[in-house]
């Protein structure tokens, strides 16, 4: 199934094959979505035991905001609600469950609200200076070089410690937090890379324990410390759930906004007129993030389970099916965006999906849209000739759940250190050995 344009390949061969864990699919993912969207919209593919996934923004809308019907549950053990509750990983990554992301209303809304009033964009706005040392300390260490790892230099570094320093994780220590992550995501299940990120996430997940018994004792200006003791109803939160909150601030913030910075690099590494507006008008680089967020669909593809006969689009879906929603093919749907393809600074109305829809709509939003401009401004003052070298970029194996990179290399002229934030370049220079 190599030419995704042929009018000669078969609708049903093009659903059966379609997965999204595939070098295939991480290669030529707009072809393959613009294939589906046109032969098959609500595709049922045979890989992974069988799953089915929409590709247009009419029917990924209609399941993400029908979450009795599309449930986002995941019960690894299958005691509450009896096996096949996957959660939003398809296939399952592992008995972990991230809440609220994985609960149904009412509980995943008894959840939320402990924690919302923390990503308001007011309460978020109070990291800003942290951003700028983060990022500067990040340009610092390369900058007289006049080379780097987009990755391992920028991308990786700056969403991690902003993370770590919103919940109150040391930020020694934000390697040991965002290797595994990678990991996790990109690693097909049961290779020793993922072998590694799930030791990895055992580890964090202990350390989040340890670090609310701490933050119980001796409390601190953080979210941990504001939430260590939260209560439901009058019920205290037990610890694997406030853990499991945790951890998905973790797991939801660091690859997805690294991924966002590193794809808008490599795209305007290779657009230089348009690098050259937005470092001439800053005021572009608001929409500038938005149509990077749409056009690079950081959070590719989610998953849902069935629990009730149902149909969609002509399909007829039954209790324990699992559908895919895809966030990237929605936001490339041609009946809603015209010419998908170009990134346009200047697109309007661009309610794209880069954060999903509905209950579960991505609460890191506004850290996303206060670190953009802070970061990408930093790039462009400072190192505003940056080149990628496509030839040594080395992408995520899967981009079924993100659309990052493992490696990135890039060059620029070399500059001058800002300077005096040199505590900070060795936290940002520490090496990862494993958990
Ligand atoms: C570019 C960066 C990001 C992208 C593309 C992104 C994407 C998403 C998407 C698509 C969802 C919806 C999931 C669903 O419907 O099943 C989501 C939910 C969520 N995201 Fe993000 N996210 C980003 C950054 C962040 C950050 C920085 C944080 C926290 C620091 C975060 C925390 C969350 C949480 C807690 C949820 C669950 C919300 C709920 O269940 O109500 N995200 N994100």
């Amino acid at each position: 199934m190599a030419d995704y344009d042929s009018g000669d390949l078969e609708a049903e061969v093009l659903a059966r094959n379609f997965d999204h864990h595939s070098p295939e699919y991480a290669a030529k993912s707009w072809e393959i979505n613009k294939a589906l969207r046109n032969k098959c919209p609500v595709a049922h593919s045979e890989k992974h035991g069988g799953f089915w996934v929409a590709t247009t923004h009419a029917d990924v809308t209609r399941i993400a905001m029908d979450d009795d019907t599309f449930s986002s549950d995941h019960d690894p053990g299958g005691e509450r609600r009896g096996p096949g509750f996957t959660g939003i990983l398809f296939p399952e990554k592992g008995p972990f469950r991230q809440i609220p992301i994985e609960m149904d209303p009412p509980e995943s809304t008894s959840y939320k609200r402990l924690i919302m009033h923390e990503f308001t964009p007011g309460a978020v706005s109070k990291l800003r200076p942290l951003v700028t040392s983060f990022v500067n300390a990040c340009l610092d260490r390369v900058i007289e070089s006049g080379e780097m790892d987009i990755i391992r230099d920028l991308a990786s570094p700056v969403p991690a410690l902003i993370a770590a320093s919103f919940l109150g994780l040391p930020i020694a220590d934000w390697r040991k937090y965002a290797a595994p992550t990678h990991m996790m995501i990109y690693a097909v299940v049961g290779t020793p890379e993922w072998q590694k990120g799930y030791e990895g996430i055992v580890w964090i997940n202990g350390e989040l324990q340890r670090l609310i018994e701490e933050r119980r004792r001796n409390p601190k200006d953080d979210v941990i410390s504001r939430l260590c003791n939260a209560e439901i109803d009058g019920v205290p939160v037990p610890d694997a759930n406030l853990v499991n909150m945790f951890s998905l601030i973790i797991q939801g913030g660091f690859d997805t906004t690294g991924a966002l910075i590193a794809g808008a690099m490599s795209w305007l590494s290779d657009h230089p007129e348009e690098r050259q507006k937005l470092i001439e008008d800053r005021s572009l680089l608001r929409n500038a993030g938005e149509e990077f967020l749409r056009y690079i669909t950081p959070t590719q593809l989610l998953s849902r389970t069935v629990t009730r006969e149902v149909e969609v689009n002509g399909e007829a879906l039954k209790p324990g099916d699992h559908i895919l929603v895809s966030w990237a093919s929605a936001n490339q749907d041609e009946s809603v965006y015209e010419c998908p393809e170009q990134v346009r600074f200047d697109r309007k109305k661009n309610n794209h999906y880069a954060f999903g829809v509905g209950h579960h709509t991505c609460m890191g939003a506004a850290i996303v849209r206060m670190q953009w401009p802070i970061v990408m401004g930093a790039i462009l003052d400072r190192i505003p000739d940056f080149k990628v070298d496509h030839e040594r970029t080395v992408p995520y194996t899967s981009k079924g759940v993100v659309n990052g990179y493992i490696s990135m290399r890039a060059t620029f002229t070399p500059g001058k250190k800002v300077g005096g934030l040199e505590e900070l370049e060795d936290i940002i220079g520490v090496s990862y050995n494993g958990a």
